[in-house]
């Protein structure tokens, strides 16, 4: 008994150390922790429970079925699986293994992560995948194939049920970006971590281009110019540190409302200084995230795509301890208009929100959608639908909270009361209308356009008029005008009205968002 034991030791140590010392000190001078390491540092300290340490390919071809070879054949066949608790909520986790044959995808490996995938969505809970992967294992042709396919099949099935986060911690090529790709969060690590469909080799021959890999699909290319990944972090570490905090935001699935955390942040605080936030010029901007920052709990705003379409502000934070998805107009960056990037990245986190029974918390400063060519070449048309589809589907708890402009076709797609807003706010700054007056009293005043002084006097009547809150108050479009210092106490106790809130969408297979 004694000795089956010590040899169940020793072939657990052995499986432990994956590719070896050689290959953990290559992985270590790259700057990278190990697929183990980074597990260790995602969980809570001794909650990991691992499934399959002693999978094996299965392959013969190229020498690969030597099995007493302990180069060809490695316990674990590159990836790490199994369960574990963040801060004492259970994920299931795969860490791929770039020790092992790079960390590439056979069949076997393609199974050890589909049997957690498989576990998580039965349970409800969230699925965590470490990607360092060559992609496709190269010996396996087309068994390697199908193990991928079986991977993005579940990706798309869990897709809405239990919450997929990606991080990249190497290399991700070819299938091995699709399913990320499919998951709802891409994290990427700065230096170290590259998503393409083809590497530099490929584009030079093709396209001619000469491109470096970082260039190409490194984290920073992704969290600025693609728009793929939703954050770039600099190491390893702060990357599972800060992927620990983000998990907390999140429910475990979409059987569960959003996770509450006592706060000792009051929700009836007073906040003095948003009464001047707002600048008296109307065209000067003011930084929505200051506002965003002073309502939410403790001030603790985790947001995704910060280095994205800035003119939308999208994030997690609590009010009362409960997490709320936050999107805002953001009027540092092109005055805050909606364009192609900001429509869909603002609609896709409306609609995770939603999926996971995350209430919207909307704050508006918006002039409107952006004009010009690239933008009608581009598709805002369509573009920009997804975020009014998005809204208009959405049915968790919706508070709406305009500050300044809501004008034209971007009032209504901003969470307004039309898309079955719950609760519309607006400060005495807000201007709810068509278009400003300067554009408005051009359109509809042109036969004055040559007398300056009638000009000005429609112009002012015009704000006199619109630009204000009260007429859409009339209407009950609005339910309220409040004070500024007050917004907090306002949106919390309209989430708590709202939390049991029961609104369903007619019956279909699925609907057709313009994609
Ligand atoms: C088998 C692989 C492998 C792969 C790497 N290795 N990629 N083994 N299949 N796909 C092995 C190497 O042989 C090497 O083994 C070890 O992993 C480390 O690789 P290196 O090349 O030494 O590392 P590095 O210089 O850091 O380069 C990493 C890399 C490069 C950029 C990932 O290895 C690479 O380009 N690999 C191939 C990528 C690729 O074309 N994959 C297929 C994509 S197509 P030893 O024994 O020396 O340690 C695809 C199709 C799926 O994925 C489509 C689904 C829809």
């Amino acid at each position: 008994m004694q000795e089956i034991i010590r040899q169940l030791d020793e072939k657990r140590t052995r499986a432990r150390l994956g590719g070896g010392e050689r290959r953990i000190k290559a992985q270590h001078d790259k700057g990278k922790l190990t697929a183990r390491e980074r597990i260790e540092l995602l969980l809570d300290p001794d909650s990991f429970e691992e499934w399959d340490l002693f999978k094996e390919h299965r392959c013969t071809d190229f020498g690969m079925g030597d099995t007493e070879d302990p180069e060809k054949h490695i316990p674990g066949d590159g990836v790490v699986t199994g369960y574990g608790t963040i801060n004492g909520r259970l994920v299931f986790v795969f860490s791929q293994d770039f020790t092992v044959f790079g960390g590439s995808l056979s069949e076997a490996h393609a199974e050890k992560i589909c049997k957690i995938m498989d576990k998580a969505v039965q349970v409800g809970a969230p699925v965590i995948g470490l990607n360092d992967s060559g992609g496709a294992r190269i010996q396996e042709g087309v068994a390697s194939l199908a193990g991928y396919a079986e991977v993005f099949q579940r990706n798309v099935l869990a897709s809405g049920v239990v919450p997929q986060i990606s991080m990249i911690m190497g290399p991700c090529a070819g299938g091995a970006v699709y399913s990320p790709a499919m998951t709802d969060f891409i994290f990427m690590v700065k230096d170290s971590s590259y998503m393409f469909v083809t590497g530099p080799d490929v584009v030079k021959t093709v396209t001619h281009e000469v491109v470096t890999a970082e260039e190409l699909g490194g984290a920073v290319t992704h969290s600025t110019k693609s728009g793929v990944a939703d954050l770039a972090f600099e190491n390893d570490v702060e990357a599972l540190l800060q992927l620990r905090r983000f998990v907390d935001f999140l429910p475990a699935s979409n059987r569960e409302k959003p996770p509450v955390r006592p706060t000792a942040d009051a929700a009836d605080r007073i906040e003095m200084s948003l009464d001047t936030l707002i600048p008296d010029n109307a065209n000067k901007p003011y930084d929505m995230k200051e506002l965003i920052l002073k309502v939410v709990d403790e001030g603790d705003f985790f947001e995704v795509q910060p280095g994205y379409a800035g003119n939308i502000v999208v994030g997690f934070a609590r009010m009362e301890g409960a997490s709320v998805g936050i999107v805002a107009n953001q009027p540092m960056v092109l005055a805050g208009c909606l364009d192609i990037d900001s429509s869909i990245k603002a609609a896709r986190f409306v609609r995770f929100c939603d999926a996971f029974n995350i209430p919207v918390v909307t704050f508006v400063d918006v002039p409107g959608f952006l004009p010009g060519t690239a933008q009608e070449y581009g598709g805002i048309i369509k573009h920009g639908a997804k975020l009014l589809y998005a809204y208009a589907e959405c049915t968790v708890p919706k508070v709406t909270v305009i500050t300044r402009k809501a004008y034209g076709g971007a009032y209504d797609v901003m969470s307004s009361k039309h898309l079955r807003g719950d609760v519309n706010f607006a400060w005495p700054t807000a201007e709810i209308a068509v278009m400003g007056p300067k554009g408005a009293v051009e359109i509809i005043f042109r036969q004055d356009m040559g007398d300056p002084a009638k000009i000005a006097a429609r112009t002012e009547e015009y704000r006199q008029k619109f630009a204000n809150p009260f007429i859409a108050g009339h209407r009950g479009f609005i339910d309220d005008v409040i004070m500024p210092h007050s917004t907090r106490k306002r949106i919390c106790r309209s989430l708590a009205m709202l939390k049991d809130k029961d609104l369903k969408n007619p019956w279909r297979k699925h609907g057709n968002i313009p994609l």
